[in-house]
C-alpha cells in the first residue's frame, strides 16, 4: 500500500501498559530546521546545517533545494553541506509543496536574493484552512509585486525595502518568511507582533551567523537591518522541545519515570508547569529535562493554547490524550487553529469521554482505554494515538503513520528504548 505521496504506509503497533523507563535524547526540531534549509538560499557561499531530524520533511526540502539548482550532500552525521550558488529555478512546485506547506518558506529568501519567486499556494490541511495571506501582505508591503493565479504565487521585486510591519495575527512562519525577506532589504525592517516561537530565534542566530543584522528576536519586536550580501556559515538545528513534551507525556501518561536528554527546559516553561498540575514531578537541568510519575494516577488539567511563551498549540493533541487517562475532568481550547480537534474522535474509539464544542473540549478521564484499530489526520493528533496506545488495554494500531514520521525521528526506537511494547510494521 502506498499512502497520498506514493510513500510505504506503514503501521504502529502498540501494546499498552509498560510504564516508560530510562533516557533518551532529543533529535533536532524539525520546524528550525525547516527555516534554516531555506535561508541556504540567502547564502552566497557554501552553508553547513547540523542536528538535522531525520524526518521525511527534511528530504522533502532537500528535493525543493535540489530542484532549484541548490548543491546539496547530506553526509553521515545529519549534516547537510548546501551550496545555493547557482540557483537557476525560482519555483516551489505544487507536487512538493502540497506535501509539506512549510515549502512556503522559499519564498521570502527566493524573493530578497533573486528578486523573483513562484510558489503553489499551500492548501489547507486537517488542522485548518492555513492561509498566507499574512505573508503575502508584508512582502507587498516591502514592494514586491505579487499576483496569485492558477494556484500559484508569483512574486517579483527589484529589491525589497525596509518598512515598518505590524503582524495582525502572530504568525511563525509568517515572522520566518519576512524575517528573512528583510535581511537583504534596503533599509531596516520592523516586525511589530512578531511571533516569539523558539524556532524564530534559532532561525535568526543563524542569519546573523550569515551577516545578518537581527535584533529583538524572541521578543514581539524584531528590527532586521539589511545587508548586501549572506555568507555561507556552519549552523547546528537546536533540539525539537514539542518531541521533548511529548515523550514526556508519555512518561506521564504510563506512569514511568524518564530522562530526556539534550532539551531545553527554558523553551517548555508552560508545558512543564502544566505536567507539574497533572501531579508528576518534573525536575530539569541546563540540558535535561527529568519526570517521574511516582506510580501516581494524574490529574486532569485545564489547557488553553496560545503562541510563544503560552501552552504551545502542538502540545494540544497530547494534552487531550493525557485528561482522557486522568483522574476528573480537564478542559482544552484550542485558540491557534480552527479545527485541532480531529485524534479526540479517534481517542473516543479507544473508549475516551470527550466532548468536543467547536474549538472547546471537555474531557472525563476513564479507568482504562482499550486497544484499537486508529488512523490520525495530522502529526500531533498521530502522536497522541501513540500516546493513548502505550497505556490502552491491549494492542493498538495506528495507521497512516507518515504523519508521525513528519515529525518524530524513530519513534518506534526511541519508545523502545524507554521499555515501550510498539512496532512498526510495513503495509
Ligand atoms: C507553524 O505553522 C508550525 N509549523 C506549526 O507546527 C505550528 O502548529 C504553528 O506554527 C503554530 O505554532 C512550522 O513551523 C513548519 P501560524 P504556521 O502561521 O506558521 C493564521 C507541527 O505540528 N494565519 O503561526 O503555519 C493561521 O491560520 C506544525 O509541527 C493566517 O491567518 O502557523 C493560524 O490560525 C503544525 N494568515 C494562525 O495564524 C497567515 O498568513 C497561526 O498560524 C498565516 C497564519
Amino acid at each position: 500500500m502506498t499512502g497520498r505521496s506514493n510513500r510505504p504506509v506503514d503501521k504502529l503497533i502498540v501494546s499498552g501498559g509498560v510504564p516508560l523507563h530510562g533516557a533518551i535524547r532529543t533529535s533536532g526540531a524539525k520546524n528550525a530546521a525547516l527555516p534554516i534549509l531555506a535561508a541556504t538560499l540567502l547564502a552566497d557561499g557554501p552553508m553547513t546545517v547540523g542536528n538535522l531530524p531525520h524526518l521525511h520533511d527534511i528530504t522533502t526540502t532537500m528535493e525543493l533545494l535540489g530542484r532549484m539548482g541548490a548543491d546539496l550532500l547530506l553526509d553521515e552525521r545529519m549534516e547537510i553541506h548546501a551550496n545555493c550558488s547557482n540557483i537557476r529555478e525560482f519555483t516551489a512546485p505544487h507536487e512538493l509543496v502540497r506535501t509539506m506547506r512549510a515549502s512556503i518558506l522559499v519564498l521570502g529568501p527566493l524573493l530578497t536574493r533573486f528578486g523573483r519567486a513562484t510558489v503553489s499556494l499551500p492548501g489547507g490541511c486537517a488542522i485548518g484552512s492555513r492561509p498566507v495571506n499574512l505573508h503575502i501582505e508584508g512582502l507587498v508591503r516591502m514592494g514586491a509585486e505579487v499576483r496569485l493565479e492558477n494556484g500559484f504565487i508569483h512574486a517579483t521585486a527589484r529589491r525589497l525595502v525596509g518598512t515598518q510591519l505590524v503582524m495582525q495575527q502572530v504568525t511563525v512562519t509568517g515572522t520566518e518568511n519576512l524575517m528573512m525577506a528583510a535581511t537583504l532589504a534596503d533599509g531596516t525592517t520592523v516586525i511589530e507582533n512578531a511571533a516569539r516561537e523558539p524556532e524564530i530565534v534559532d532561525l535568526a542566530n543563524c542569519l546573523n551567523t550569515m551577516g545578518a543584522r537581527i535584533e529583538g528576536h524572541g521578543s514581539g519586536r524584531i528590527v532586521i537591518e539589511g545587508v548586501e550580501t549572506l555568507s555561507g556559515a556552519r549552523y547546528a538545528v537546536q533540539p525539537d522541545r514539542i518531541e521533548t513534551a511529548t515523550y514526556l507525556v508519555a512518561a506521564a501518561m504510563t506512569g514511568g519515570r524518564i530522562r530526556v536528554m539534550d532539551a531545553r527546559p527554558d523553551q517548555l516553561r508552560a508545558v512543564l508547569d502544566k505536567l507539574a498540575e497533572t501531579g508528576v514531578e518534573v525536575t530539569a537541568g541546563p540540558d535535561w529535562i527529568g519526570l517521574d510519575a511516582r506510580g501516581r494516577s494524574l490529574s486532569a488539567v485545564d489547557v488553553t493554547t496560545a503562541p510563544f511563551p503560552a501552552f504551545p498549540t502542538d502540545m494540544q493533541a497530547q494534552f487531550t490524550a493525557l485528561n482522557s487517562v486522568a483522574h476528573g475532568t480537564g478542559t482544552i481550547r484550542e485558540t491557534v487553529f480552527e479545527n485541532r480537534f480531529m485524534h479526540a474522535y479517534e481517542l473516543q474509539r479507544m473508549g475516551a469521554d470527550i466532548e468536543v464544542h467547536g474549538n472547546f473540549a471537555v474531557t472525563r478521564g476513564v479507568v482504562r482505554l482499550t486497544g484499537a484499530p486508529v488512523a490520525a489526520t495530522d502529526l500531533r493528533a498521530s502522536a497522541s494515538l501513540v500516546l493513548a496506545g502505550l497505556v490502552a488495554e491491549g494492542e493498538t494500531v495506528v495507521d497512516e503513520i507518515h504523519h508521525v514520521d513528519r515529525g518524530y525521528e524513530c519513534i518506534e526506537e526511541k519508545l523502545a528504548q524507554l521499555g515501550a511494547r510498539i512496532r512498526r510494521v510495513p503495509m
